[in-house]
Formats: C-alpha cells, sequence, structure tokens
C-alpha cells in the first residue's frame, strides 16, 4: 500500500511569520496523521521554515531548482544548493513551463540534477486547456512524463497530474477523469523499468477540502499537490487527515 502524500505549494506568497506559522500548523497535523506532507515555501523562507519544522517528519520541497551545480547564473539557486536543506524539489509546474519557458528538455536536465543532489523530484505533468479540449490530454502528459525521464526511471519519483485549466481556476477535474489520468501515467510508467506500482502520482489543481474525498477514493491517486487551499491551516489538515483516513 502507497502512503499517502500531500505536497504544499506556496508559490510566491507568504511572508516570512505566516510561513513560520504554517509550518508550525503542517508540524501539528502530522504529529496526528499518518499522511507524509512535504512543504515547498519560496526559496527565502526554506531556513526558517527547516527551523520551525526541526527535524519532525513534514519533510521540506523547494519549488524549483537550477540544473548546473554552480556559476554565473544570476538569481538563480542550484539542485544541489537546494539539497542542503530539502528533500524534494518540484520539477515541471505547469506555471515553470509557461511563464519562464522550461521546456521538456530543460524538465529533464532539472529532473536529473535533483535526483544525482539526492533531492526526490516532485515531477508536474498536466494538458492545457486547448489539448483538453481537443481530447490530447492523454499524448500531452505521456510525452511529459517520457522526456521528463529521459531513459533515468529509476529512483525516487513523485508524480503529479495537473492540467492546467484547474489551477487556481476553482474548476477541479472530476475524480473520475484525474483518475483516469493517473492510471494512464502510472501504466505508462510501467514500459520505462520505473517501478510503477510504488510511485505516489497526486492529483493538482483547485484541490480543497471538500473536494479532496473524491480523489482519495481514486485507486491510483495518492495524495494532492495543493496550492492555495496549502495557505489555510484548517483547510490543509484536513485533507491531511481524510487522506490518512486512507491509508
Ligand atoms: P491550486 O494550485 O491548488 O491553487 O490550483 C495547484 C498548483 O499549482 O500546484
Amino acid at each position: 500500500m502507497r502512503q499517502p502524500i500531500l505536497v504544499a505549494n506556496w508559490k510566491m506568497n507568504t511572508t516570512r511569520d505566516d510561513a513560520v506559522a504554517l509550518a508550525r500548523a503542517a508540524r501539528e497535523t502530522a504529529a496526528a496523521t499518518d499522511t507524509e506532507i512535504v512543504l515547498c515555501p519560496p526559496y527565502i523562507w526554506l531556513e526558517a521554515v527547516a527551523g520551525s519544522l526541526d527535524g519532525g517528519p513534514v519533510r521540506l520541497g523547494a519549488q524549483d531548482g537550477h540544473p548546473e551545480p554552480r556559476g554565473a547564473y544570476t538569481g538563480e539557486v542550484s539542485m544541489r544548493q537546494v539539497a542542503a536543506l530539502c528533500t524534494h524539489v518540484i520539477v515541471g509546474h505547469s506555471e515553470r513551463r509557461r511563464l519562464f519557458g522550461d521546456t521538456d528538455e530543460v524538465v529533464a536536465a532539472k529532473l536529473r540534477a535533483a535526483r544525482e543532489a539526492g533531492l526526490t523530484p516532485i515531477l508536474v505533468v498536466g494538458e492545457d486547456e486547448s489539448s483538453h479540449a481537443a481530447g490530447r490530454a492523454a499524448e500531452v502528459v505521456v510525452r511529459q512524463l517520457e522526456s521528463a525521464l529521459d531513459g533515468a526511471p529509476s529512483g525516487g519519483l513523485v508524480l503529479a497530474y495537473e492540467p492546467v485549466w484547474a489551477i487556481g481556476s476553482g474548476r477541479p477535474a472530476g475524480p473520475a477523469e484525474a483518475q483516469a489520468m493517473a492510471a494512464l501515467l502510472r501504466g505508462a510508467l510501467r514500459p520505462l523499468g520505473a517501478d510503477a506500482d510504488g510511485v505516489r502520482v497526486l492529483y493538482g489543481g483547485s484541490v480543497r477540502a471538500e473536494t479532496f474525498g473524491g480523489f482519495m477514493e481514486q485507486a491510483d491517486i495518492d495524495g494532492a499537490l495543493v496550492g492555495g487551499a496549502s495557505l489555510e491551516p484548517a483547510q490543509f489538515a484536513a485533507m491531511a487527515h481524510r487522506a490518512a483516513a486512507r491509508a
């Protein structure tokens, strides 16, 4: 049985005080559930959040990382630097792909660098609105998965299916639709030689506590990648408890 996992993507939100308060709340939640929790704050608060987590069960993740280990890349933070504080890193989020030009090749390089640095990548795939409307969602996400793994399937991996049209829109995918995509992705891992049955597959995109239960009832969905609702401690705690109920 795969342990449920909840990943909080705070994006470019939170003050330092917000970040510390959310971390403390997550720590209390983690003590009361079996759900694995990974918090992904902005880089600038990683150290403060690490201090608040104080070696407890909550894991720390970065929202991104540069594939080169060091060098003249103004404004960037390398996977290797991230690994000094984090166990996880988000790779391939649609906001990185869409707003910052992360191509499939860049995503593959980041995934490789994350693993080399000893981080577990949280690989995000998902189709945009027009691909969805054209019935090309499956084709898009499998291509994103295969190109990101680029012949290096083994090693730690968390996979998140996030349809771009569902992110921040208040319009999540239906649980059955998300399940179909999660099953498809798990199936696509098999021929790549990955541990398809062991990989946790998450749903992401406008998940809230009220809708999360429907996703957790699905056979291939092991948790969620949560944006907006992860900034609300009561929402996040409710989801962690619901996820643990499946464990
Ligand atoms: P959302 O974001 O939960 O606010 O839709 C999810 C994400 O982008 O990871």
